[in-house]
């Protein structure tokens, strides 16, 4: 069980003004914020990120979607970091998001769902090492 997870606050969450909001909820959850940027994916950025589901009926209308706006990048630091922000976040739909996770109270949509998280410890690093480099990993403790 690793440490580490990989957050996206999506286009739809910075361009409601969500992202101080939800800033404040990972602080709140306890994590530790090794790096954050704000960036604008290209498509291909995008295709990259989302390489697993390349061709789901999905695929097109998230790449176009993520790559739509800009959109905060964070590398979180916690014990067991990928279930407890996926804790945090709630269910992927938020129409099945339980009461006060971050996709309940920020999310409209599958698509439009306000946060990404990490499946799997392997997948937060390489996650991580997309959008990062080491020496960006910066530790208050
Ligand atoms: P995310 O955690 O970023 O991982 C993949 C994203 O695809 C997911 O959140 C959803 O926003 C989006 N998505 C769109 N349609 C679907 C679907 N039918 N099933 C799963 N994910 C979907």
């Amino acid at each position: 069980m690793g440490n580490l997870t990989f957050a996206i606050i999506k286009p739809d969450a910075v361009k409601n003004n969500y992202t101080g909001l939800i800033y404040d909820r990972i602080l709140k959850a306890g994590f530790n914020i090794l790096s954050a940027k704000l960036t604008r994916m290209s498509l291909a950025q995008a295709e990259g990120f989302y390489s697993v589901h390349k061709g789901k009926p999905f695929y097109n209308e998230l790449t176009e979607f993520m790559s739509s706006g800009q959109a905060m990048v964070l590398a979180l630091r916690k014990e067991n970091a990928v279930a407890e922000w996926r804790k945090t976040i709630g269910a992927t739909n938020p129409a099945d998001a339980d009461s006060g996770t971050i996709r309940k109270d920020f999310a409209t949509s599958l698509g439009e769902n306000a946060v990404h998280g990490s499946d799997s410890d392997d997948n937060a690093i390489k996650e991580i090492a997309f959008f990062f480099s080491d020496c960006e990993l910066i530790s208050n403790n």
